[in-house]
This record gives structure tokens, sequence and C-alpha cells, in this order.
């Protein structure tokens, strides 16, 4: 709810968000009240039962003193005795709450422990150093869930400097397919190649190095505006940076900015989505490895600003391979391979005049963008 706290507003949430905190604070209440009476409890009921036996010791040793068959030393021994035996258990008692509440945590604890450990990748020796950008997918098939397959079978070649454009409807696998080229999961069949090396032999590092990647939920942690788009590269100059933020079309913002660069940018500075998007595309263009993906980079940004990044991007991506997501086809209309995805299938590939002349889904798609809701 907290999390939420926009949303309970905007749709006038109010009285059924307090009904809920309610019924889980009362919940809380009661237990918490349970828990708390009954180590209460436990001290007075431990202390009782000692001097219930100090008691009975001292009637059952007065009657027996009295018929002569023990000594008043026996009685005071039996005293000691009682005391030696309850003292423990009222130990007992009091860490017994604190025992409760350690094995509720540990529990926790060793679910976390017990997790799957990721595959050593030590014994890897294989290293990619300078990579040419050759790409290529054989029989890819995975899933999510191991019942249920979201790619079946992908295949494609992408030869060194060329973009490839992924389209397809929501839900389609698009970013599917780049986690997996991006090692964040494992394929379930099929291989991978990276200059004709698998990449299940070589290091998720490795793979990672040759990427830089703009996803579709952009990534801003709280920090300064320089930390966040120099991110892991060091010997980054200040000329550099105000190159990429003018090509990506943040300059002026920056300038606007109190600190400039060494702004800190947390709840009170926040950026705008269009903002939070430049800021990721300046980051990956700081980084400039040899293979770069687009994930719906542009999504949020206005069209104008698009183009400039777009001319932007097509020089840093001179030579190199890139993947380009985006629903905006006017984005990829120049991609030198376009491969139209639907329900994790490629069911039609070419480049954009060719795909206009076979008049199939992505034409479909594509003419879809000037037609007009009467
Ligand atoms: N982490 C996940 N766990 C389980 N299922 C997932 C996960 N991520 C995505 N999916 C499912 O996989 C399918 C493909 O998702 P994917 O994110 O690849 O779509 P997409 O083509 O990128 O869509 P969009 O255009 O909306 O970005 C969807 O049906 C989605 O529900
Ligand atoms: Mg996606």
């Amino acid at each position: 709810m907290y999390a939420g706290h926009q949303v309970v507003r905007a749709y006038n949430g109010e009285a059924q968000a307090e009904n809920e905190f309610d019924k889980i604070n009362r919940e809380l209440y009661d237990s918490a009240w349970k828990s708390q009476f009954f180590s209460g409890l436990m001290m007075p009921l431990m202390g009782f039962v000692g001097n219930f036996g100090y008691v009975a010791v001292c009637v059952l040793g007065a009657v027996l003193a009295a018929n002569g068959s023990i000594t008043f030393g026996v009685i005071v021994s039996f005293m000691i005795y009682i005391r030696l035996f309850t003292q423990p258990l009222s130990q007992l008692a009091q860490v017994f709450t604190s025992l409760q509440s350690t094995l509720a945590a540990s529990e926790r604890v060793f679910d976390f422990l017990g997790e799957e450990e990721m595959e050593d990748e030590s014994t890897k020796l294989c290293r990619l150093k300078s990579v040419q950008g050759d790409v290529e997918f054989r029989n890819v098939r995975f899933g999510y869930d191991a019942n249920k397959t979201i790619i079946h079978d992908f295949s494609a070649k992408v030869t060194a400097g060329q973009t490839v454009a992924i389209v397809g409807p929501t839900g389609a696998g698009k970013t599917t397919i780049v986690n997996l080229l991006m090692r964040f999961y494992e394929t379930d069949g099929g291989e991978i190649l990276i200059d004709n090396v698998p990449i299940r032999n070589l290091t998720r590092e490795n793979v990672r190095d040759q990427f830089c990647m703009v996803l579709q939920d952009t990534w801003i942690f709280e920090g300064t505006l320089r930390e966040n788009i120099v991110y892991s590269k060091k010997g980054v100059t200040d000329a550099q940076l105000d190159e990429v933020c003018r090509a990506v079309g943040l300059a002026h913002y920056v300038k606007s900015l109190p600190q400039g660069y060494d702004t800190v940018l947390d709840e009170q500075t926040s950026l705008s989505s269009g903002q939070r998007q430049l800021v990721t595309i300046a980051r990956a263009m700081i980084e400039s490895a040899p293979l770069l993906i687009l994930d719906e980079a542009t999504s949020s940004v206005d069209t104008k600003t698009e183009l400039l990044v777009q001319k932007a991007m097509a020089q840093l991506t001179e030579g190199k391979t890139s993947f380009v997501i985006a629903h905006r086809l006017s984005t990829i209309k120049h991609a030198d391979l376009i491969l139209v995805l639907k329900d994790g299938d490629i069911i039609e590939s070419g480049n954009h005049q060719q795909l206009l002349a076979q008049n199939g889904f992505y034409a479909e798609l594509y003419n879809s963008q000037f037609e007009q809701v009467s």
C-alpha cells in the first residue's frame, strides 16, 4: 500500500486501504498480545511451582519429623534440592520466547541459504577479447517455467555490423530474447553463439562485457548524475560527458541543474520518464561495448528528441552489431534485418521494403500506425 500510494489516492481507495490496514494491524495486535501474555506468564508460573514445592516439603517434612522418621537436616537438604531443580527450569522458560522467534527467523535464513547455487564458472577458460560481432541463434528454446515454453524454435544469424530490429506484439518474447542473449537466463535448448563461440562456454562476466544495453525499465539509482551516466567505467572526462549529453539532448537539462553533473538524483530532483531513458542511453554511449541492445530505449521520448538520439546512435553503432526493439516502427525502418516475432517464433524476416512487399503481419503492423480510430 505504501509503494502504491499514488494508486490508492487516484482511485479513492483510502477507505479500503484503511480497512485492510486495520485488519492486518489487529492480527498483529492479537498475536503480539498472546505471545507477550504467555511469555509473561512463564516466570510467575515457574515461581509458583518452586514455592509450591517448598510448601509441600515443609508440610510433609514436618509430619515425618514429628513422627521421628526423618531428621531436621533431611528437610533442609530437600529444600536445597528443590531450588537446584527449579532454577534451570525457570531459566529455560526465560529463553523460551527468544528461542521461538529465533526459530521463525532461522526458517527464512535457511530458505535463503538453501537456494540453488549458480553454476560454477571458474573452470571456463575460454575468453572473448576483441569481438567482431557475429551473433547466431540456433534453435533456441526457452520458458521461464519448465512447463510453459515461450520461445519455441528461434534461429537467426546476424553478421557483424548489422542493425537488427525485433518487432512484434506485446508479450511476444522480445525482451526474453534479450535476456537470453545477456545470459540472465539459460536456454532450455539450442545455442547462442557470439563470433561462433557458444556463450555457454564463456563466463557470464565475459559475455556481459561485450554488450551495452538500454533496458525497457530504466534503471536510475540514487547518486549524482555523473555516477549514473559513468557507471563502471574509468577515466571519463567532462568533455566526453558534455559530448554525450549533447548527443542525446540532455545538455540543456544538465545546465538547468544547480550543481550540474554533481547534482544528486533523489526524490527532489526526479527525472521525467523520457529524461530517465536519455540518461540510460548516455550511459550506454559512454560504455561503448561492441554489441548494443536497445529495448524500447526511446519509447517515452518525444519524436524530435528521438530523432536526435537516433542520429547519435547511428554514429555510435557504426560498425557495431546492434539489436533494437521498438514499437514505433519508424525507429527501425532503416534496420538491416527486421525479425517479426509472434508468440516466440519468427514469422517474417527481411528489411523494411521486403516486408512491406510481402504484405503480411509486418505490413499490417506498420500500416496500423496511420489508421484513424473512427
Ligand atoms: N520473469 C518472468 N517470469 C515468467 N514469465 C515471464 C517473465 N518475464 C516475461 N514473462 C512472460 O514471457 C512472455 C514474453 O515476455 P517478454 O517480456 O519477452 O515480452 P515482450 O515481447 O518484451 O513484450 P513488450 O512488448 O510488452 O515488452 C510474456 O507472456 C510474459 O508474461
Ligand atoms: Mg519487452
